[in-house]
This record gives C-alpha cells, structure tokens and sequence, in this order.
C-alpha cells in the first residue's frame, strides 16, 4: 500500500490499558484512528461502547468518541497490516519479561513482521510500549535490513514511552513530558508532531536515552518501595514498630522521605526491572530488589502464624484483588500470591474486591467468621470506618488484622481486631 492511500492519521497497535485510552484521546483530539487489536471480544465491547476495564473517565470518553458521530473518527481492525492505512503507527503491545530475565519481545515482532510488507515512505512507527534498552534501534535495524529504508529520512521510528499511571490517564496526557527519542534526522520531529496534538511539553532526546528514562522511572518506585518493605521485616525481627521507624526517619527531617510499606507489584514495575538487569552492571541487584517486594507475601503470613499458630482450616478474609488502589487490574497482583500461599497453608481463604471484573464473595460474607483480615489492596473504599466496624462485629473474637498499608490508622502491621476498635480512629 502506498501512503497516499491512507484514509487515517493514526494507528494504534494493541488496544490494551496503555493503547485503547491513547486511540480515544487521539481520536478526541480530532484525528482519524484506527484502532487494532487480535482480541475479538475487546473490538466488540469498544464497538459496543462498552470500556472493557477501567479507566477513569474512560467510558465517556469512549462515548463520545465511539456513538453518535455520523463519521465515526476511531474504526477497528483485527489485522496489524491494516495499521498501514494511516501515517502513523504507535505500537501500544504488552512487553513481558521472561522468567530469563529478558525481554518477551514477540508480540512485537509479530507486530513487525505483519508490517513489513505494507510499510512505506512517510510512515512513522513509534514504540509506546516500555522496551529494553537498544529496542527501537533494534526496530529500526530490522526495517533496514528487510526493506532498505532510510530510518530518519524514508520511513520515521521513534520511542515515546507511555509514562502515565493506570487510572490517571487523562489527567495526565496533556501535562506529563512526552519523550521521544527518535533515530537518524527527522523521526523526532516526525512524531512529536503526532503528540504534539495533546500540548504537552516535548523533551526530545535519543532512543536509547527514552528507553531508560522510561525503565528507571519504573526501577525508582520499584526500589523506592522495596525499602519500607524490607525495613518492615527487619522490624518485625527486632520487635520494633515500622509505621514509627519511618516516623522518626521522616519527621521534619529535611532528608527524609521513605515510603510506607505495602503489595509493590503490578504488570510494569514487576517485570521492567528485568529490562535493566537483562544486561546489568550490576547483575543481582535490582533481583534482590524484587525478591523484597516478593517476599512481603510470605512474610505476612509467617507473621500471621507467629501469632496465631497453624492456619490450617481456619477462615482467611482477603481484602483486595487488584494489584494497586481503586482499580480492576489484577496482572501481577501480590494479592494472587498472597491467596496461593495461604492456600498451601490449608487456610479457608474468601476474598472480596469492590473493583474487579470476577465475582468475589460481598465483604460481610468474606469477614464473617474470619480468624485473621488481610488487607492485600489499599482501595479507599476499605479506609472506610465501616469496614473496621464490619471487622468488629462479624470476625472471630480474637481475629488478627493484617495491615501492612496502616490503611486503618492502627500503625501496627499485625493487631488484633479489639485493639484496632479500641483505637478507633481509621486512617
Ligand atoms: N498498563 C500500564 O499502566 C502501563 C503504563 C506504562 C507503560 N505500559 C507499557 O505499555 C505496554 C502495553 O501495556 P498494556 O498494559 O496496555 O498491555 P495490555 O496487555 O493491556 O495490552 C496489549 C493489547 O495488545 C493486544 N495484542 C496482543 N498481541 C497482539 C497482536 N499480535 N496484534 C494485535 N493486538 C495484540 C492484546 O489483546 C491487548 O489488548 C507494555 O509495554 C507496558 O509495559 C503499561
């Protein structure tokens, strides 16, 4: 296909938490996109006007982009190739990592393979997706070896890396930095007039530059709240109280600043770490960093016993599935592990979650009985008094809660549900 032929301004290939928010929002800036994804039912729910997850004004979004146009601005494909019909393309697929310690870079091969034959002169292709450092040159390398363009002056490949939290994404489209690293001459001009479109402040710099800004904003938070989680191990050794250890460290201490403790994981900050330490300087290092995060699991629940003896046949209330506050994402959630583990203890373990698309048990059925409440997600539903009163009246009498967020108030990573109402003061 040559570009002349094209009917769209923009593709975006994978319309997942990242993609499908990035199509709307082109869209709703006033370009034509085609939005392409292999998962049928995903197309349909969009064709539908239906969010298939959420995302905070996502739904209206989608509304006004998706119903009552005579011409609608955003159409759905099924084929990588059909992203040829527009100028540009933005590849939004997930990048998992192996359990090698690399990365899993084979949806996007797919994607560039089904590309080959239909690129042309003039087309830009951006990697949105968070990618090991060395992947877009790798990309541009692959265009050039197979079908001869010039990157930079023929054909344009850039990184612009999608920094934004899931559940923020409109806020912050228009405000965060866009990074574009682009290869050889134009690319970065190229696509910064492409996000140009949502007034944000353009930083342009390299590839290789863009892909570790990118991994090392996800390597800071990572290692930023490993810290608490480790010193909350380290205090429960020498009987000391974490929530005041990091008291005393942040009160009017102009150099303080560590984080509370909690469930760090997800789909970005659980793999993109190995992106780094792929090939690392320091091999090891950002591993020991996961391993803490990991360890916080297994290390609430040896605390548990500690306390209470066998968890064998005994009711676990699990609250919270998704992996981070107030949303329905599960991927790489702690809060899995957390229930896997329990269940090797032979613990009776019913877990509720206000946000998540799977049925789980109503809260007063999940607490109903509990001999230990393990608050896995810091949803602000759960900070309500009205769960802790739920606590009260319908767990076991000498229930263990479990609140390593101090979601509660409590300030103790293990308490007893009579000390938290004798508190009385939720968080
Ligand atoms: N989720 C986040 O908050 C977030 C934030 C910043 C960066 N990222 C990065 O953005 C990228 C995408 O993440 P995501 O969370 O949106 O992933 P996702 O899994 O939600 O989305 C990927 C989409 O691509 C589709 N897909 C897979 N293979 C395909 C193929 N061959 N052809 C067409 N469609 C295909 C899937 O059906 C899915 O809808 C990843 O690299 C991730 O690390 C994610």
């Amino acid at each position: 296909m040559s570009l002349s032929q094209s009917n769209a301004d923009v593709a975006v290939v994978g319309l997942g938490r990242v993609g499908l928010p990035l199509a709307l929002s082109f869209a709703d800036r006033g370009l034509t996109v085609i939005g392409i994804d292999n998962d049928a039912a995903r197309l349909g729910a969009v064709a539908d006007g239906r969010m298939p997850f959420q995302e905070t004004g996502g739904q209206e979004l989608l509304e006004r982009v998706v119903s009552g146009r005579a011409e609608p601005r955003l159409t759905l494909s099924e084929r990588v190739a059909d992203a040829a019909r527009a100028r540009h393309i933005v590849i939004t697929l997930g990048t998992p990592s192996f359990s090698h310690i690399e990365i899993d870079m084979r949806d996007i091969r797919s994607a560039l393979d089904d590309l080959l034959g239909v690129l042309a002169a003039g087309h830009s292709l951006t990697l949105r997706s968070t990618v090991a450092p060395g992947t877009t040159d790798f990309v541009a390398g692959y265009l050039t070896k197979h079908r001869g363009f010039e990157i930079g002056e023929e054909v344009f490949v850039a990184h612009a890396p999608e920094r934004i939290a899931a559940g923020r994404f409109l806020e912050e489209i228009d405000t965060l930095p866009c990074i574009i690293g682009g290869v050889g001459a134009r690319s970065g001009e190229v696509v910064a007039e492409l996000f140009g479109v949502f007034g944000a402040p353009v930083v342009q710099t390299t590839p290789v530059q863009a892909e570790l800004a990118k991994i090392w904003t996800n390597i800071l938070r990572y290692t930023h709240f490993a810290l608490p989680n480790l010193l909350m191990m380290d205090c429960e050794r020498y009987a000391a109280n974490v929530f005041e250890v990091i008291d005393l460290i942040n009160r009017d201490y102009p150099r303080g600043g560590i984080a509370q403790p909690g469930f760090t994981a997800g789909t970005c900050l659980r793999k993109d770490f190995a992106f780094s330490e792929e090939r690392s300087a320091a091999p090891g290092m950002l591993l020991a960093v996961s391993r803490v995060n990991e360890s916080v699991p297994l290390f609430l629940i040896e605390g548990a016993k500690r306390r209470l003896g066998s968890l064998a046949n005994r009711k676990v209330a699990v609250l919270g599935l998704a992996f981070k506050a107030d949303t329905d994402d599960e991927r790489d959630s702690l809060a899995h592990k957390l229930i896997r583990l329990l269940e090797r203890e032979l613990a009776d373990v019913v877990v509720h979650d206000p946000h998540v698309a799977g049925p789980t048990a109503p809260l007063e059925e999940a607490l109903a009985g509990a001999e230990l409440v393990v608050l896995a997600t810091n949803h602000t539903e759960f900070r309500s008094p009205h769960v802790l009163a739920a606590i009260a009246e319908r767990a076991a009498g000498d229930c263990l809660v479990v609140d390593p967020w101090n979601c509660w108030g409590g300030a103790q990573v293990f308490a007893y549900a009579s000390e938290l109402a004798a508190l009385g003061a939720p968080g």
